[in-house]
Order: structure tokens, then C-alpha cells, then sequence
């Protein structure tokens, strides 16, 4: 979602501040613009669009200074043209801002009674009146900002900088994560460390309700009271240089070939191939004698823990709930008394999974984190962090990210089930050899490129798709699903594959595409009984199974072929192809793959 990136500075400021908007480029945006103090003003540049229209913009109309702040908008509040592009000002003040401000509409009311001129549509402008209206009223900045902020309700990282104290940029956090970056003569703000990495690795995060002065080369943190708080500085791991595409046309398309490594990495950091076991310290999980388990995420990350739930209840026989974070927050959920609640997050700052997060910690639940961004909120607010490691993902649909999840979480249910006395030694060790076979698999499944992208095609021409599956595959029939609607712009249904006589069978008529996910277990027969319902009225049926499935299939079906493995280790091994098909069909269509419209990587708010 939005991205914001703050310097104070000794250099010119522009270029760099357009080079950490690019590195934040992959969050999601449609507009973007800078502000500098140029010569005792504020000076802006602003554009619909993508950050290539404001480089075009700023070469028409250079600005520059040695402070200024910079944003990437996701619309909220206001359409996503250029006059509500941020940053928004008001007399000296020029403010950017990430979330949503929820009494903005009272604060507009009041300063528009007493003389100020609202231009934008969006909540954020309120922020800029707001300050500059208590400068006005003979407040120092510090004062004014601070007062400011005691006034905001809802979610905000922001920054702001002051024609008439050049040197200054102040910045705060309630909800929308804002880190600050220390150099020798210079400091920087930015909304994650990424953004930061081409100036410096020395970063300080920024605390709920934390607000901040930087200076060149210095930085006074203060906590929601007021008082001054020492923040600890770490060593980002964060690359300086920009993540490329290495040759693919897309990041999607590079991130899906990269999974035999980011899997491999993953499983590796949790296994222990020597004595084929799982390598986390005894105790560590918790769950030897846990009644209950949560699993709590957004989007592709809640289908990985819907996923992992039917593996916790087949393999350590222990109950999952697995929810979407949006409804958990807001429903009184019975807390479980023995149990833990994982959360699972490429990002680690999806506003609604983490105030899930939060409402568990107050409620006394040990709480796991499953991320991928170490230094991110849900990582580090976690009483366990699990990492996955991925890498970074840049392509706004989660790929390689939703793997390594579904890696860490079948080593967390495995472990489980071992401390549990669910699974012998053998067993153990018999699913870890399973687990170590997925990258070579991974690049196995790959092979079926061509035939998906022949597949792909043929969705181009509909409208509708389905994708069914049962038991472990029913989650992996949404993600599908998921993935054509976000980057390929058709509408899709993942089902049940038995729920489908209720209901969704109506859809179906002469030339429907139904996609199947059905590897042979001992559902297929009954998966297979459900494709004949569906042929029988006319849909056009692709089968996703393994040699065994196809044999048993017969030639009534198209079939492709996925190798044939251990279940746990289908489950992953399956989502490539279904990957690539999503992106075969986005590439024909036409569409921004790698960052599809309205959409956000890391959405901070709810
Ligand atoms: C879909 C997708 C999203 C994310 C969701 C959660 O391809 O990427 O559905 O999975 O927004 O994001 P994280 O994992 O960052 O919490």
C-alpha cells in the first residue's frame, strides 16, 4: 500500500527520494509525488499514475532541496488522480501519509469553519490543515505535530517537513509501519527498510504511537506520551540493489521459478536431514499438549493455513480453526485455553492479521508468526517468529511466498504430530525424506509449461472459470481461483468439489472451463464422480493429477500430468502449475502482472 520515504538531508534529495519510491513500488500505488524545501518553500511534483510519469514530470519542472518527503498513493479516500496524489500541504507544511484516517470528515468540518481550504477528496489533507493550523495558533512544530497526532483517529504512518524549518523531517507511526535510517550527516524515514537500503543499513523501527524528529545525521524519538524512547537500531539485511527481474519478463514469472530454492531453503531451516527429523527445540512450538489451535491470515496466506489445517488434524490430531484475519478481529472469539494461534504473513504488516495477532497476545494466547519480512511488525510482535525464506516478492501476487508457507507449516504439523506421539520415528523420518524430494518435484512439475500455457489460451475466451478440489486441494481451488481473478481479470469460483450439487452446478453450461486439482488419494473417486456431474452438462474439464489419477481418469478427460508423491508434499508441488496458469492467462490478456489494478502487496489498512 502506500509508501512513503523521508530525508533530511546535506544532498540534493529528488533523485534519491524517487529512487526509494521505485523500491516501493511493488507494495501496489496509482500516483505518486515529492515535496522539497527549495529556497524557503515548499515545492511539489505530482502524477497519475505510475513513478515513470512523475520522473517525466520533474524533468519537465525540476525541483529539488535537501529535505523532502516522497509517497506512493493506494486511493482509499478520492480517486487516484493527481490533485490527490500526496504530498498534501497546507501554508508551510507539507505532509504524506499511509492509512486511513477515520474522523477526518469532523476535522474537516472544524477547520473548514474556521477559514481552511480543503483541495483534495482524500483523509490525508486533514493532517497538513491540522498542523499547520496549530503552528498558526502559535505552537513550536514539535508542539504542533505532536497535537496533531493526539488528534488522529485511526491508522497513520507520516511524515512532514516544514518550509520554515528546512533542516527537519518529522515523522510518526499509529498502525502503518514507518522506519528511520541513520547515516553519518543524513537521516532518512521510510516505510520499511527497503526502501531505505540504497543510504543506509542502520535502521531504527518505529514503535505503535512512537513520533520522531529527524535532523541531518541525528534522530529524537518520542513514545505516545511524549516522553523520549531509545529505540533499538539493527543491521537491515535488506539489499541495496534494487531486486531485477534476472531476465524473466516478469517478477511473477521469475518468483515462480525460483521455488525449488525458496522451498528448498525454507524446509531446510526446519529439517534436520542428517537424523531425518524436524529441527525446532523441544518445547518451541508449544503444541505437545495443546487442545486447540487458530490460524489466522488474509488471502493467499489464509489458504496456506487452510491448507495446513486438514495436515494438524490428520497428522497430530489437533483441531484447527482457520480464519480469514478481517472477520476474526471483529467477532468475540472464544479463546482456546491449552492452545496457540499462528499467523501467517509474507508482508508481516497486514493491518487485519495483526491486530488479530494483537488481540490474541492481550488475551493471553501464545502467538507464532509464520512471516516472510524478519523485520517486520508480525515478525517481531510474535512470541515465536517462524520465518519462511523466500526472498523478497515483488510481483503483487504471493507465489513463492504462499510455498514457503505451505514448507514451514508442514514441518510446524509434522514436528507436531512427532511431539505429540502421533508419528513414530519412522514415520518422521519418512515425511522428511518425502518433504526433501519437493524441490527436485518442483522442478519436475514445471515441465508442464507448454501444455498450461495452451490451457491458458482457452480461459482467455471465458469469463467464468471453476476450479474444484477435496480435502487439501479444496483450499489450493481457491488460491487458483485467487490468482486468475487478481492478475488475469476473470471471474473464478473455487469450490469443494462435493458441495458443487448444492448450488454452484447451475453455473455450469455448454464450454464451461472447470479446473480440476485431484492427484490420486483416497478422495479421487469421488472427485472423479463430480467431474462426470459437470461433463455430463457440458463443462470443459481440465484434470490436475498424477500418473495413478490420470490411468484411473481414463481418456474421457483432459489430463495434466503432475508427478506423483507423498500427499503433504502434493499439496505444494500442485500449486505450481496452477500458478503458471493464472500467469500464462494474465500475459495473453494483456494485464499488469506484476502489479494488477487495485491492488496492494502489503495492505496496512483494514
Ligand atoms: C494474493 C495475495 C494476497 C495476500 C494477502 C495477505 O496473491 O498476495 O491475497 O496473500 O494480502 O498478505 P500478507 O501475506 O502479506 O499478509
Amino acid at each position: 500500500m502506500c509508501g512513503i520515504v523521508g530525508i533530511a538531508g546535506t544532498a540534493p534529495t529528488s533523485e534519491r527520494l524517487i529512487e526509494g519510491l521505485r523500491r516501493l513500488e511493488y507494495r501496489g500505488y496509482d500516483s505518486a509525488g515529492i515535496a522539497v524545501i527549495q529556497d524557503g518553500s515548499v515545492q511539489r511534483c505530482r502524477a497519475e499514475g505510475k513513478i515513470r510519469n512523475l520522473d517525466n514530470a520533474l524533468r519537465d519542472n525540476p525541483i529539488d532541496g535537501v529535505t523532502g518527503i516522497a509517497h506512493t498513493r493506494w486511493a482509499t479516500h478520492g480517486r487516484p488522480t493527481t490533485d490527490n496524489a500526496h504530498p498534501h500541504t497546507s501554508g508551510n507544511v507539507a505532509i504524506v501519509h499511509n492509512g486511513i484516517i477515520e474522523n477526518f470528515k469532523d476535522l474537516r468540518d472544524d477547520l473548514s469553519a474556521k477559514g481552511h481550504v480543503f483541495v483534495t477528496e482524500t483523509d490525508s489533507e486533514v493532517i497538513a490543515h491540522l498542523i499547520d493550523h496549530h503552528i498558526q495558533a502559535g505552537l513550536s512544530h514539535d508542539k504542533a505535530f505532536a497535537k496533531t497526532l493526539s488528534e488522529l483517529r485511526g491508522a497513520y504512518g507520516v511524515a512532514a517537513i516544514f518550509a520554515d524549518k528546512p533542516d527537519t523531517v518529522m515523522a510518526a507511526r499509529q498502525g502503518s509501519p514507518l522506519a528511520v535510517g541513520l547515516a553519518e550527516d543524513e537521516t532518512f524515514i521510510g516505510s520499511d527498510s527497503m526502501a531505505l537500503a540504497p543510504f543506509t543499513r542502520q535502521i531504527v523501527y518505529l514503535e505503535e504511537g512512537d513520533w520522531c524528529i529527524a535532523t541531518p545525521g541525528d534522530v529524537r524519538i518520542f513514545d505516545a506520551s511524549g516522553k523520549p524512547a531509545n529505540r533499538e537500531v539493527v543491521i537491515s539485511t535488506a539489499a541495496a540493489e534494487l531486486v531485477d527481474k534476472a531476465g524473466c519478463r516478469h517478477f511473477m514469472e521469475k518468483e515462480i521459478h525460483e521455488q525449488p530454492e525458496s522451498v528448498g531453503r525454507t524446509l531446510s531451516q526446519y529439517i534436520s536431514a542428517v537424523d531425518e527429523s524436524f529441527a525446532f527445540q523441544p518445547g518451541e512450538l508449544g503444541l505437545s499438549k495443546a487442545d486447540r489451535l487458530i490460524s489466522v491470515a488474509c488471502g493467499t496466506a489464509f489458504y496456506a493455513g487452510a491448507t495446513a489445517k486438514y495436515w494438524f488434524e490428520r497428522y497430530a490430531g489437533l483441531a484447527v480453526e482457520a480464519d480469514i484475519a478481517s472477520e476474526y478481529r471483529y467477532r468475540q472469539p472464544v479463546m482456546p485455553q491449552h492452545g496457540a494461534a499462528i499467523f501467517i504473513s509474507q508482508s508481516g504488516e497486514t493491518a487485519d492479521t495483526l491486530a488479530a495477532l494483537r488481540h490474541c497476545k492481550q488475551n493471553g494466547v501464545r502467538t507464532i508468526g509464520v512471516v516472510n519480512v524478519p523485520e517486520s511488525s508480525i515478525a517481531r510482535e510474535a512470541d515465536l517468529h517462524l520465518r519462511t525464506l523466500a526472498g523478497p516478492e515483488i510481483g503483487v501476487a504471493s507465489t513463492k511466498a504462499y510455498t514457503a508457507q505451505l514448507s514451514a507449516l508442514a514441518c510446524i504439523a509434522l514436528a507436531a504430530a512427532s511431539s505429540r506421539g502421533k508419528m513414530t520415528k519412522e514415520e518422521t523420518a519418512e515425511k522428511v525424506r518425502a518433504l526433501l524430494e519437493v524441490p527436485r518435484l518442483i522442478n519436475e512439475v514445471m515441465l508442464v509449461e507448454p501444455q498450461i500455457e495452451e490451457l491458458a489460451r482457452a480461459l482467455t475466451h471465458h469469463t467464468d472459470v471453476l476450479y474444484l478440489g477435496r480435502g487439501q486441494f479444496f483450499p489450493l481451488a481457491m488460491e487458483g481461483a485467487l490468482k486468475l481473478k487478481e492478475i488475469a481479470y476473470i471471474h473464478a469460483e473455487g469450490y469443494a468439489a462435493g458441495e458443487l450439487k448444492h448450488g454452484p452446478i447451475a453455473l455450469i453450461e455448454d464450454g464451461t472451463p472447470v479446473i480440476v486439482i485431484a492427484p490420486w488419494d483416497e478422495l479421487f473417486e469421488k472427485t472423479i464422480s463430480n467431474v462426470q456431474e459437470v461433463a455430463a452438462r457440458g463443462a470443459d474439464v481440465t484434470l490436475f493429477t498424477d500418473p495413478r489419477g490420470a490411468k484411473e481418469a481414463g481418456d474421457s478427460v483432459r489430463t495434466i500430468i503432475i508427478p506423483e508423491c507423498d500427499p503433504i508434499a502434493q499439496a505444494i508441488v500442485a500449486a505450481i502449475p496452477i500458478q503458471l496458469l493464472a500467469y500464462h492467462t494474465a500475459v495473453l490478456m494483456g494485464t499488469d502482472v506484476d502489479q494488477p489494478r487495485n491492488l496492494a502487496k502489503s495492505v496496512t489498512v483494514e
